[in-house]
């Protein structure tokens, strides 16, 4: 009877004849039953309820009030308890509302789920009892019924904005991408491997990093007294670990936290975030790499689209208007791929001034990864093949002449840059202990070299920021606005 989407748990059944409807008062939350005493009805979540189709028996709904009317004849709510963006619609006694009945209380209301007269939903709950199970001052409360706050409003409430309904939405789509993703690799037979959160590799400079020592290591004592005999950091990937799994497993991938210390406030950065990391072995050509990355991208997006519609839409209705249409028509066309020479001669033709000249050689700034896809029809791009001197020691040469480059790939996506970055690894023992030797890190990294004496194969791999991929499909201009809690409290306001 219950059109609820499948496997959530059925609902907790209870003799309904405790709850007769003479006993429809309202009652507070010293409500006069002892709680041990009062038994649960029929349990429903409210996602559940708005996808019944038909009238159900005698349930129970909790959840947080998001509007209370009060006619003369009538009072109506609206409940929401996160598992949904719609509410539920609740109609009651006048006699049932009360002072505490606010916006933001949290509620307990048992009745019957009945066919609504309304064309919006197909139920409503009738309400026999409602019990106010947590109040909330609607004066101080900083959300406010019926206003749509802006995600810079609800950035400064980082405890309280998750009950919004952008806020609400974006976890929402946070949690079903960050299952599509697992699915995704799971689907095609990759391993999810748990790499360190603390380590002592730094991945060859993907990033700053945040050094870790307990709270008692002070300065002075900090060399005799160390946890770890060797200066340990968050990680800031997992990659040189997933080359370590795909040793054994051929198809692995990570999605775990990875942490940059550079202090940038800029809207893409974040010091704490989540990077998706897959390792291919028996890759020889970067193209493999950046198949995976597009079919990661375009199944993800695919699945998030169609299971949470009305979270998404919020975003593109109200955040992003234009993106919808612009995902739709990126989804049906293969993503664009040009070398990192083309880039650098598409950047030196251009009729716009750069603040940082276009040379090769140099790093694509932020100015130059904008032009390049507004260039390429505002579609994601590959860049491929950057110079050697440009690129960690782990990335594969190309042996290409005296403008040598490694096989290396960016993925660029408008409005936010660069989404993914990825590469051949250098499988081959000399090469890798040449380049290592000339940094001074070979014996830091002799177990590295290790994995290329014994049973060393071409693979390649790549990792994406979660939170840049969220921005990138939801159309969200603040980085900050796509995790569950921005930097406590002020620091994090623009
Ligand atoms: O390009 P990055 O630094 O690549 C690596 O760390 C490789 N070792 C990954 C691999 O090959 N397994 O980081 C990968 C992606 C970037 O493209 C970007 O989307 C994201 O991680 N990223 C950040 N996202 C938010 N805040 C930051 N500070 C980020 N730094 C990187
Ligand atoms: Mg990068």
């Amino acid at each position: 009877m219950l059109g609820a989407r499948g496997g959530w748990q059925a609902l907790r059944r209870c003799p309904s004849s405790i709850f007769s409807s003479s006993s429809s008062s309202f009652s507070s939350s010293s409500s006069s039953l002892p709680r041990e005493q009062r038994v649960p009805a029929a349990r429903l979540r409210v996602r559940q309820a708005l996808g019944a189709r038909e009238a159900a028996g005698e349930v129970q709904v909790q959840g947080w009030v998001r509007s209370v009317r009060s006619q003369k004849e009538v009072l109506f709510l609206h409940i929401n308890d996160g598992s949904s963006l719609e509410s539920l619609q609740v109609v009651a006694d006048p006699s049932m509302d009360s002072r505490d009945l606010t916006f933001g209380s949290a509620v307990e209301v048992r009745g019957k789920l009945v066919k609504s007269p309304h064309k919006m939903q197909n139920v409503e709950l009738k309400a026999e009892s409602i019990r106010v199970v947590g109040p909330c001052d609607a004066l101080s409360f900083p959300l406010k019924a019926k206003e749509r706050h802006p995600l810079e409003y609800v950035r400064q409430f980082p405890h309280l904005r998750c009950r919004s309904n952008a806020l609400g939405a974006l976890l929402r789509i946070r949690s079903e991408a960050t299952a599509a993703i697992h699915s995704f690799f799971q689907d095609n037979g990759y391993v999810h491997i748990h790499t360190p959160i603390i380590t002592s590799n730094d991945c060859e400079g993907a990033g700053e990093l945040f050094q870790i020592e307990t709270s008692n290591e002070t300065q002075e004592s900090a060399e005799k007294n160390r946890f770890f005999n060797v200066p340990a950091f968050l990680t800031v990937s997992g990659q040189l670990h997933l080359e370590v799994m795909a040793g054994a497993f051929t198809h692995v991938f990570t999605f775990g936290p990875t942490f940059r210390a550079e202090n940038s406030q800029s809207r893409r950065h974040l010091a704490e975030f989540y990077m998706v990391e897959a390792e291919l072995s028996f890759t020889e050509s970067l193209q493999d790499i950046t198949q995976v990355m597009e079919d990661l991208f375009k199944t993800a997006t695919s699945a998030v689209f169609s299971r949470c519609p009305r979270d998404v839409e919020l975003f593109h209705k109200y955040i992003a208007p234009a993106q919808k249409g612009r995902l739709e028509q990126m989804l049906k066309n293969k993503f664009v791929t040009i070398s990192y020479n083309e880039a650098v001669e598409i950047l030196k033709q251009a009729s716009q001034t750069f603040a940082f000249k276009p040379e090769w050689g140099c790093d694509l700034q932020r100015e130059h990864e904008k032009y390049l896809v507004q260039h390429c029809g505002e579609v994601p791009v590959f860049v491929i093949n950057y110079p050697y001197d440009l690129k960690p020691f782990y990335m594969r040469d190309n042996e290409d002449g005296p403008q040598r480059t490694v096989a290396a790939v960016d993925l660029l996506v408008p409005g936010i840059g660069e989404l993914c970055g990825g590469s051949l690894r250098e499988e081959r023992l000399p090469f890798l202990e040449s380049r290592l030797q000339r940094l001074g890190l070979s014996d830091a990294y002799q177990w590295y070299l290790d994995l290329r004496k014994f049973g060393s194969v071409p693979h390649g791999g790549f990792g994406m920021g979660f939170e840049r991929y969220l921005q990138y499909i939801l159309g969200v201009d603040n980085i900050k606005d796509v995790i569950p809690f921005p930097r406590f409290p002020h620091s994090c306001l623009l």
